[in-house]
């Protein structure tokens, strides 16, 4: 399928915090893996995200560690972007949303929307914590879910069931700082209609082929419960000025900017090139495609939130054209906390092992359907059984066999047999099943048939044992090695948008031009010339060989130096 421009997004992490692997393994790692096919095949990609900066979260960790705000999100946001380098993610732009360009862009889209008369201002009361002198906004204040009953449910959100909330509805709400029981206070806020919206994004999302049902199906809902007008103004001093006349003093709320930034990050990435005007060949193009990748709890502003306020704007704006969201990943079955030494961080995990292995576990294990628990168990044996003993070994032997017995020449076929006709057949039903898993976001599936490529490799070699073969029959175990060897390019530019950095090295072994990310995804059937020399092949990885108990000691250990840095 031929798209053209393709927008790819990943959530902005709140960068109160370094992420932990399964912050990214739904945003950040999914959006690159699709952003690196895409580039393969040939479009034209851009994937922008970045850091979340203003709201609540922010204030309340710069509050508890008695540091500004801004001095917070520099800090964070610097070293964040170095550890998504790291992790070999392609961003076009990451940027922030305390960047002008940013700024600039939420207030004039929400002046647009205010004089479009989708904005009103209303006296209301909200929560006040009298002990803190604060008004209690969003996560400044938690309590039960009047929903659900959930204990633990933020003012904005309620974590258990999904739905939206506002402070005022919770149950037995307390103060997050003192844990005090708060008052109402009399303020005035400003007011996004979103039931104006309704049957339109009831139409759009009823019409979107590509959003996965579950989301559809959980949005549509929402507006059948009634959609409520949503304030837009907050009572707290960090976060981007509110733009309304009469509201100074006030801050917009963190998701109606966040979620805004899809727009802006574009506009400053082609102005950063110098072509202001081509970010509306990505917004209003009728043919260019927006893509989404989010954790679960980020649908309604993806769905909802995010497509209203486009809406609202009067102009013309592409919606959403796919919202992948992944359900949670947990660690012991809870979510995981710095505080409480739970979880492993993603500064912490690449200290451990490298890059490819974690970005193929948590692909390999992506918690598509239903939330998953990370364990270390499951780790070793994506690693060693999969990338080691499979991928690595049917790599391995086939590389070592040319460069041994060929002395490093890809061995020209005469006429192939029909099982060998058979394993090249497989070979490009695989490729394009994985294409369309990519292209339906099935990422998980599409990382599990990587390795079972190189599996029916390794089944192909034990059967026909072209080691044994070549001293009977040459030409024939010359044919199976040819065919192995064809396997082993397939390998090389299937696996790279989900092991960057293995499959540029086996592009370097394989002797091949330039970088594999600058190949077409077709190219992985095109054949390896006769006689094409290859390099001297070395491992691609490495089987674990510690226990469970002591990769504990390691994370401990590694977590320590880090806490010294
Ligand atoms: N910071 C939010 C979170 O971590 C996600 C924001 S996505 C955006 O849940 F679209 F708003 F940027
Ligand atoms: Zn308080």
């Amino acid at each position: 399928m031929k798209l053209g421009k393709v927008l790819v997004t990943s959530a902005w992490p709140y960068i109160n915090v370094t992420p932990h692997i399964g912050n990214l393994v739904g945003s950040v790692l999914s959006a690159d893996v699709v952003a690196r096919y895409y580039r393969l095949k040939g479009e034209e990609v851009v994937m922008v995200s970045g850091s979340d900066e203003h709201g609540t979260p922010i204030e309340v960790e710069a509050i508890r560690l008695g540091v500004s705000p801004k001095n917070l999100t520099d800090k964070n946001h610097a070293r964040v972007s170095a550890l998504f380098k790291e992790w070999g993610i392609s961003f076009d732009n990451y940027t922030r949303t305390e960047n002008p360009v940013h700024k600039e862009f939420v207030q004039n889209h929400l002046m647009k929307i205010f004089n479009n008369g989708y904005i009103f201002v209303q006296e209301t009361t909200m929560l006040y914590c009298e002990n803190c002198h604060r008004f209690l906004p969003d996560r400044f204040v938690e309590g039960k879910c009047p929903y659900c009953g959930n204990e633990s449910a933020r003012g904005d959100q309620c974590d258990s069931c999904g739905r939206l909330l506002e402070p005022t509805i919770l149950l037995e709400p307390y103060c997050v700082i003192c844990k005090g029981k708060p008052v109402t206070k009399a303020t005035k806020h400003w007011y996004f209609d979103l039931s104006k919206f309704s049957e339109k994004l009831s139409s759009y999302l009823g019409g979107n082929e590509q959003l996965p049902t579950t989301t559809k199906n959980f949005s549509l809902n929402l507006i059948k419960e009634g959609l409520k007008p949503r304030a837009v103004t907050r009572d707290v001093g960090w976060g981007i000025p509110a733009p309304f006349p009469g509201a100074e003093g006030k801050t917009i709320y963190v998701w109606v900017e966040a979620v805004l930034g899809y727009v802006s990050a574009t506009i400053e990435y082609f102005r950063n090139l110098g072509e202001p005007e081509k970010w509306k060949e990505y917004w209003f193009d009728k043919n260019a495609k927006t893509l989404y990748f989010i954790g679960k709890d980020n649908i309604p502003f993806h769905t909802i939130i995010l497509p209203a306020l486009l809406l609202a704007s009067g102009e013309d704006y592409n919606l959403p054209w796919n919202v992948s969201a992944t359900e949670f990943l947990q660690f012991g079955g809870e979510k995981a906390s710095k505080s409480q030494r739970r979880g492993i961080f993603i500064d912490e995990a690449i200290k451990l092992f490298p890059v490819d292995y974690w970005r193929y576990y948590l692909m390999a294990t992506r918690p598509e359907t239903k939330d998953s628990n990370f364990s270390w168990e499951l780790f070793i044996e994506k690693v060693n059984s999969d990338l080691n003993d499979t991928l690595g070994n049917f790599i391995h032997r086939t590389l070592t066999f040319i460069n041994t017995q060929l002395n490093g020449e890809v061995p020209q076929p005469k006429t192939l047999e029909k099982d060998d006709e058979k394993i090249l057949e497989v070979l490009k039903e695989k490729v394009e099943t994985i294409a369309k898993e990519l292209e339906n976001c099935k990422l998980q599936s599409a990382a599990n048939n990587v390795i079972s490529i190189s599996r029916m490799g390794n089944q192909y070699l034990n059967e026909k044992e072209p080691w044994k073969l070549i001293k009977k029959d040459r030409e024939k175990a010359l044919n199976i090695i040819y065919v192995a060897a064809q396997i082993v390019k397939a390998l090389a530019i299937i696996s790279a948008p989900f092991m960057p950095f293995a499959a540029e090295e086996l592009w370097k072994t394989l002797n091949l031009l330039g970088s594999v990310h600058e190949q077409k995804w077709d190219e992985a059937l095109k054949p390896l010339t006769a006689k094409h020399k290859i390099a001297e092949a070395k491992p691609l990885f490495k089987k674990i060989e510690v226990s469970e108990k002591q990769l504990d000691e390691l994370l401990t250990k590694v977590r320590e130096n880090l806490k010294k840095t």
